[in-house]
């Protein structure tokens, strides 16, 4: 599948997924016990932009599994629920300390450090409310328990404790570590709740599995790079803070051509891992096209 095909897949669906995320906020603004601050701040960190990766994934994997798409799209609003209180974490003082995100104020910038902690709170409950409820009930309690796996302390929380943590970092395999729990246990439960919706077998489970968790790394990987390398066209926010903090990442400890490199071959691994799939998976394949399309050398 070429790009153009996946910008096409991408015009069909991100619009459905702004609209469901946008709905679910709408419904809760509209429950008197919910604070209009509260309403208002979890709308920001969600609705301010973002490229829907993880919910096109979500998708993208129940199609790939013979489902309907529209089947995984509380499932995929549920992880883009959890990922965008990530971010709003993340950038806070005592973590990243990021004043901007997605080319807006962060979150605690625009409504204060209690807010934005307390909408990152309630974006990730709530995030388990829509997935308990959004997915068919004989697959919802498992579908609950792999998102918090990922998302929880030997997931996504585990892997930023190592991150703003001391965890010893010497190799740029160290630091996959780390990214395989920050960054790739979210895409990874994206695609296996797809795959959950659609009632997949074991054998795709696991492939889609693997799939999430070498496609992640790459991209936590070239998004490091791209930062490293200033290219702020292509990574979509201002870079630098990676270098200012003397963060630990993959290009700075295994250099920027290595790194490239290691992001490649990771994609080429990831897209592997569909050929059982056959042509089912070309919108997955196209996705994982698209993350190496950011770190291809121009020319
Ligand atoms: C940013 O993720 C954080 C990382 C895991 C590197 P995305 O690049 O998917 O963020 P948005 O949602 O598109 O802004
Ligand atoms: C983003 O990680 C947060 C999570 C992956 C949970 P980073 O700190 O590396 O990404 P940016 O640079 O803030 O987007
Ligand atoms: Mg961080
Ligand atoms: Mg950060």
């Amino acid at each position: 599948m070429t790009p153009f095909d996946i910008d096409g897949y991408r015009n069909r669906w991100q619009p459905e997924i702004d609209a469901a995320l946008e709905k679910t906020l709408d419904e809760l603004a509209s429950e008197p016990g919910c604070p209009d601050e509260l309403c208002r701040t979890m709308k920001y960190a969600v609705m301010g932009g973002g490229k829907r990766l993880r919910p096109l994934l979500c998708l993208a994997a129940a199609g790939a599994c013979g489902a309907e798409e529209k089947s995984a799209l509380m499932a995929g609003c549920a992880v883009e629920f959890v990922h965008s209180y990530s971010l709003v974490h993340d950038d806070l003082p005592a973590m990243d300390d990021d004043d901007f995100r997605r080319g807006q104020p962060s979150c605690h910038k625009a409504f204060g450090e209690a807010m934005a902690i307390l909408a990152g709170d309630a974006l990730l409950t709530h995030a388990f409310q829509i997935l308990a409820l959004g997915v068919p009930p004989h697959v919802s309690a498992q579908a609950v328990a792999l998102l918090a796996a990922a998302a929880g302390p030997v997931g996504m929380v585990g892997g930023q404790v190592d991150d703003v943590g001391n965890a010893p970092v010497g190799s740029a395999s160290d630091v996959e570590f780390i990214h395989e729990r920050k960054t790739a246990a979210l895409m990874t439960a994206a695609v296996k709740l797809g795959g959950l919706v659609a009632q997949a077998p074991r054998q795709q489970m696991e492939a889609l599995g693997s799939f999430g968790q070498k496609l992640g790394l790459a991209f936590q990987i070239a998004d490091d790079l791209l930062a490293l390398e200033g290219d702020e066209e292509r990574l979509g926010r201002p870079a630098g803070s990676d270098q200012i903090q003397e963060r630990r990442t993959h290009p700075l400890l295994a250099g920027p051509e290595a790194s490239r490199q290691r992001a490649q071959e990771l994609v080429q691994q990831a897209v592997a891992l569909l050929k059982p799939f056959g042509d089912a998976a070309a919108v997955l394949s196209g996705i994982a096209a698209l993350v190496e399309m950011r770190i291809r050398p121009a020319g």
